[in-house]
């Protein structure tokens, strides 16, 4: 098929070159000529594990070119939004800028028999309010949404060969070729029995906002939990193993820590409470904003065990800071924990040196101030402390002795309970976390 693709970001870009992978013919549009530039060249902008050998393999097959000129969509007949809808500034709710000008700017290039397929994670309305505009301007394009639910670091893997599909048809308007159209984009997934929910606009929009307030839920709740383990000496991990074999409840994303950030997870309950707000039903996820406080509070317990265990001041305290990406496989830090709680320190007067082994570049553009290290090793030099706040394998694997070997004092607070406490006991570390005793 012939599609487009709008926004070249952590969603479009790895969307693109997969459409093109699965032998589609893709054009992939942004308005940012750096990032275009980069990808033509086939130069990922961002790490993303996978995303370098399939850009390079479509660019080679000439089934995937980037522009900045929208024009260039035209004879696509699926165009896919991308683009993203961060936190408003001052708001809780989602910045729709990017989505609204996407539209607008591909209004005038559509044909009727087009279908324009929402991916950008919305409000409930949006498709509705976009098939308005799109009607507005004499165009009878059919708007779809079809949601998007790639982790990044596994984004390949989970655009080519996604857990369950959804598509959010409007069953006014011309059901048929809009499914059929979804069906033969994703031809390849629907062969290996992938699960496709075929469903309205609005349930569509909401499955996604739904999906990551479930699992911002379950990482809130068992923090909390990890916070009531901890005044009564009992282990949140184990509490976790034990719950999780129940399969009502499952054993995944219930790791208790420093807490969830990125790109998705903490906008995304702000804008559902904003829109929830706005329906008048903002009682019916009052609770999100719980999920969220719970959430940075970790971030603070992180920073105040880190003091304690340096004796109530941390005043030019050399720490070690390991991780400051969102999570392991990213070099994201849009609302990463680890980065709050580097910047926290840094802020109380600690001698903070950081290492991670992808987000440097983009830690030293948002966050100048933040000392980088070139290597863990360096990092850990005569270091008073350690904390471990993103689980990079390296940093999961770090040997205790040759880490205590390198520092001037043998403390480690492990923020994402990852590290075995007897080991690092054994190697003579005074070794904290959070809910584990
Ligand atoms: C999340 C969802 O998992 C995807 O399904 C969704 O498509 C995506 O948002 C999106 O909306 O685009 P992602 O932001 O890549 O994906 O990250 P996750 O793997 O969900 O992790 C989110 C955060 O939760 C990370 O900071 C991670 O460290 C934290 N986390 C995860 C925990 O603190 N504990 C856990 O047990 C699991």
């Amino acid at each position: 098929m012939k599609v487009s693709v709008i926004g070249c970001g952590y969603l479009g870009a790895v969307h693109a070159a997969a459409m093109a992978e699965l032998g589609h013919q893709v054009v992939a549009v942004d308005v940012d000529p750096n990032k275009i530039a980069l990808l033509a060249s086939g130069t990922a902008p961002f790490f993303e594990p996978g995303l370098p050998e399939i850009l390079s393999s479509a660019l080679a097959s000439q089934r995937l070119r980037f522009t900045t000129d929208m024009s260039e969509v035209a004879g696509s007949s699926v165009h896919f939004i991308a683009v993203g809808t961060p936190q408003k500034a001052g708001s809780n709710a989602a910045d729709m800028t990017y989505v609204d000008s996407a539209v607008d700017a591909l209004i005038p290039f559509l044909n009727d028999e087009d279908f324009v397929v929402g991916k950008s994670t919305v409000p409930v309305g949006t498709s509705q309010r976009l098939e308005e505009k799109v009607t507005a301007a004499g165009s009878k394009a059919t708007v779809v949404w079809n949601p998007e639910f790639l982790r990044e670091g596994f984004a390949v893997q989970d655009t080519i060969s996604p857990d369950r599909l959804v598509f959010g048809i409007n069953p006014g308007s011309s059901f048929d070729p809009a499914l059929s159209a979804l069906r033969e984009v994703y031809s390849t997934a629907l062969a290996t029995d992938t699960p496709l929910v075929v469903t309205d606009r609005a349930t569509a929009e909401l499955v996604k906002i739904a999906a990551n307030s479930f699992l911002a839920t379950k990482i809130s709740f068992i923090n909390a939990m990890s916070e009531i383990a901890e005044a009564t000496g009992a282990n949140v991990t184990e509490l976790a193993d034990a719950i999780g074999y129940d399969a009502r409840i499952g054993r995944r994303f219930l790791n208790a820590g420093v807490g969830f950030g990125g790109g998705c997870l903490p906008k995304d309950i702000r804008a559902f409470s904003a829109r929830a707000e706005e329906l008048g039903l903002g009682s019916s996820v009052a609770f999100l904003s719980e999920v969220d406080e719970i959430n940075l509070r970790q971030r603070q317990r992180v920073v105040d065990r880190v003091v304690a265990d340096c004796g109530g001041d941390i005043v030019d305290k050399k720490v070690a800071i390991l991780g400051l990406a969102f999570k392991p496989l990213s070099d994201d830090v849009r609302d990463s924990p680890a980065l709050d709680v580097a910047r926290r320190l840094h802020e109380l007067g600690a001698d903070v040196l950081a290492f991670d082994p992808e987000a440097s570049g983009p830690v030293a553009r948002v966050a100048p101030e933040i000392p980088l290290a070139q290597n863990a090793q360096q990092a850990l030099l005569d270091a008073d402390i350690a904390v471990l706040v993103t689980e990079w394998p390296e940093f999961v694997q770090l040997d205790p002795r040759t880490a205590g070997d390198l520092m001037a004092h043998k403390r480690i607070v492990d923020a994402r309970n990852v590290l075995d406490p007897a080991a690092w006991r054994a190697a003579g570390f005074h070794y904290s976390s959070l809910g584990r005793p």
